[in-house]
């Protein structure tokens, strides 16, 4: 009974696994079972043999009995203990990256999206208005009458009108400008805004396209002068190109500003690339000036109490600056690869508003 003891307690706790225990369980206590059959001898033994044996058969098969229950657990643990190790999640690794088919935010809604998020820091909101416009809003209410030069320089887009419609015809609007006038209507003195948006021009090469962006801004309050202009427009850049930019003001002509200006940024060209806010080139980034008279009576304001500045620049060209990104065209080809290759694939955007 020793060696039965022995020989099966060593099997027990040799056991890998549950159905090699079960083999174990079925050889040692299973009705074939070697301590049944030596239970079975029981009936040839003598009355005092039996009474010895009997309880000691009995006390085995409760211990191997046990000693299953206790191995089984153990292996239970261990592989619970196995599972949680492989199933542990580390919070801190990167993320996964996503297949090559994922798209990306596009660089134009990047910079669009870091535009607006620096002039809200100064205390823009965002205005907005259609790109199907009137001819009285894009051109008009903005001191170009019809006869003005300016409208045939635009290169515009005229929506049809139906034969007998004299109507003035409407425009795909050519410049965000005519925002101004809109929100003026809508909101009145003071006011403090940037409307960014899609512009059309009849225009086709290296840097234009017929869809292109500008971004508008308009401030009018009772003492806004050129110098608050020239503050916002250097903190501006120096937020967007990540690096102080000095700026040049030139003595410039548009119809809705008196005086109006031209704003170059201060930049370098080295092998060809431009480099902002070094160096001593300028680059011609966008037109300003103080808001005409007429185009605040246009919109309801009164010049005689109020007075602002205005400004008009384009998302894409000061996205093509920022990334090193030479050919226009190319933003609007959809191609992946070519978002990719200035960095835009999913993992380098940062996410909204990070890259300010
Ligand atoms: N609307 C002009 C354009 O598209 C840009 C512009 C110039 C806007 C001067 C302005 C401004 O607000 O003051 O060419």
């Amino acid at each position: 009974m020793d060696d039965l003891r022995l020989k099966y307690l060593g099997l027990i706790a040799g056991s890998a696994d549950e159905s090699a225990l079960e083999e174990v369980r079925l050889a040692a206590i299973g009705k074939k079972g070697e301590v049944a059959l030596a239970m079975r001898e029981l009936g040839r033994m003598t009355p005092e043999e039996r009474q010895v044996a009997g309880p000691a058969l009995n006390a085995l098969k409760d211990e191997i009995t046990s000693a299953i229950a206790a191995r089984k657990q153990a292996l239970g643990d261990a592989a619970l203990e196995e599972r949680l190790r492989g199933e542990w999640l580390d919070v801190t690794l990167p993320g996964r990256r996503r297949g090559d088919g994922a798209g990306t935010i596009h660089p134009v809604s990047q910079v669009w999206e870091e535009v607006t998020a620096i002039f809200a820091d100064m205390g823009f909101a965002v205005a907005e208005g259609p790109q199907v416009e009137t001819d009285f809003y894009n051109f008009d209410a903005l001191n170009i009458p019809s006869h003005h030069p300016a409208r045939g320089e635009m290169d515009t887009f005229y929506m049809h009108r139906a034969a007998g419609d004299d109507r003035p015809p409407h425009v795909l609007r050519t410049h965000t400008s005519p925002v101004q006038i809109r929100t003026m209507q809508d909101q009145g003195a003071p006011l403090r805004i940037i409307a960014p948006g899609r512009v059309y021009r009849a225009d086709y090469d290296q840097t234009h396209t017929p869809m292109f962006h500008q971004v508008e801004g308009l401030a009018i309050d009772k003492s806004i002068s050129m110098a608050n202009l020239k503050w916002v427009l250097e903190e501006f850049f120096t937020a967007y190109f990540g690096t102080t930019v000095k700026t040049r003001f030139r003595a410039s002509h548009f119809p809705f500003t008196e005086p109006s200006a031209e704003v170059d940024i201060q930049c370098s060209w080295v092998d060809g690339q431009v480099r902002v806010g070094e160096g001593d080139g300028w680059l011609e980034v966008l037109g300003s000036g103080m808001v005409h008279p007429h185009v605040l009576r246009a919109g309801g304001v009164d010049p005689d109490q109020w007075q602002g500045f205005a400004f008009g620049m384009g998302i894409d060209r000061i996205a093509m600056l920022k990334y090193g990104i030479p050919d226009l065209r190319a933003f609007f080809d959809s191609d992946l690869r070519w978002l990719r290759h200035y960095g835009f694939s999913p993992l380098a955007v940062p996410t909204l508003h990070g890259g300010v």
